[in-house]
């Protein structure tokens, strides 16, 4: 009889989400754990939601454990990809998804909200993704994914720290997946319009009113329609797609 298995792709494979505990990194987990990978959950603060989502990923049958650290932080981020190493062994698919928003038009907008915002979403993919690149490398496999943002692409109003920090990990991603095209690994990113998460949350009801009347579709994106393009990509047979932004914005940049 032949089998009706259903091959999973990411068999024996171990993902890092970065900011994993939260909206479109939960979501991340969520997907890749389909796949049966097993899955490192970073998280900074939200220790309970980190906890949680390590228990549904558990539930599916994949290994999961959750790591704290502030990955705009280098010796934070290192202690916990020496730990990560040590439960895991390897890394093989990384999605450098932490990011923040500290929103202020430029004319009010402080250097330290600048850096801020700088730090997280832009040092922290550096520091990431330094710390598990040469293992990929090495082993000639590697899927690394960076959330960026329509924002990157459109501009927005009291964004312009933001727009630099996402538009920052397009040309990352470009570079890199250059760089490391012929080890087997690829980079790749991915630009969320405006998705229902706690980030968007805080948007004044007028402003996101403003963005579905701007969006085709008429309405905010979900986490889990995100994620379904990072599960796309750390496949296997994504293996000949590198240095692309996928758009996942409900037609309201194309
Ligand atoms: N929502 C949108 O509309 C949208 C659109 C385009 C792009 N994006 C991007 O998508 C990514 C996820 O956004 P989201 O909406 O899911 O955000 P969110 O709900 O606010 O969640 C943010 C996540 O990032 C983590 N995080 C923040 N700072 C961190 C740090 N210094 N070190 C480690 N983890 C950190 C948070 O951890 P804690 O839970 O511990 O705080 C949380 O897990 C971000 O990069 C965002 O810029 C979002």
């Amino acid at each position: 009889m032949p089998s009706t298995a259903i091959e999973k792709d990411l068999v024996g494979k171990v993902a890092l989400v970065t900011g994993g505990s939260r909206g479109i990194g939960r979501a991340c987990c969520i997907a890749l754990a389909c796949e049966d990978c097993a899955i490192a959950v970073n998280y900074v603060r939200s220790e309970k939601d980190a906890e949680d989502v390590v228990a549904a990923l558990r539930g599916m049958g994949v290994k999961a454990r959750s790591f704290q650290a502030d990955i705009s932080k280098e010796d934070q981020t290192n202690v916990m990809i020496e730990q990560i190493m040590k439960e895991f062994g390897r890394v093989d698919v990384l999605v450098n998804n932490a990011g923040i928003t500290q929103d202020k038009s430029f004319r009010k907008m402080t250097r330290d909200l600048w850096h801020k915002v700088l730090v997280v979403n832009l040092d922290g993919a550096f520091n990431v993704t330094s710390g598990v690149l040469d293992q990929m490398c090495e082993r000639g496999w590697g899927r690394i994914i960076n959330m960026t943002s329509i924002v990157a692409q459109m501009g927005n109003f009291g964004q312009s720290n933001y727009a630099v920090a996402k538009g920052g990990l397009i040309g990352f991603t470009k570079a890199l997946a250059r760089e490391v095209a012929a080890k087997g690994v690829t980079v790749n990113a991915v630009a969320p319009g405006f998705i229902e998460t706690d980030m968007t949350a805080s948007v004044p009801a007028e402003t996101l009113e403003l963005v579905k009347k701007l969006t085709p579709m008429g309405r905010l994106g979900k986490p889990e329609e995100v994620a379904r393009a990072v599960r796309f990509l750390s496949a296997p047979q994504a293996s000949f797609i590198t240095g692309q932004v996928i758009n996942i914005n409900g037609g309201m940049y194309m």
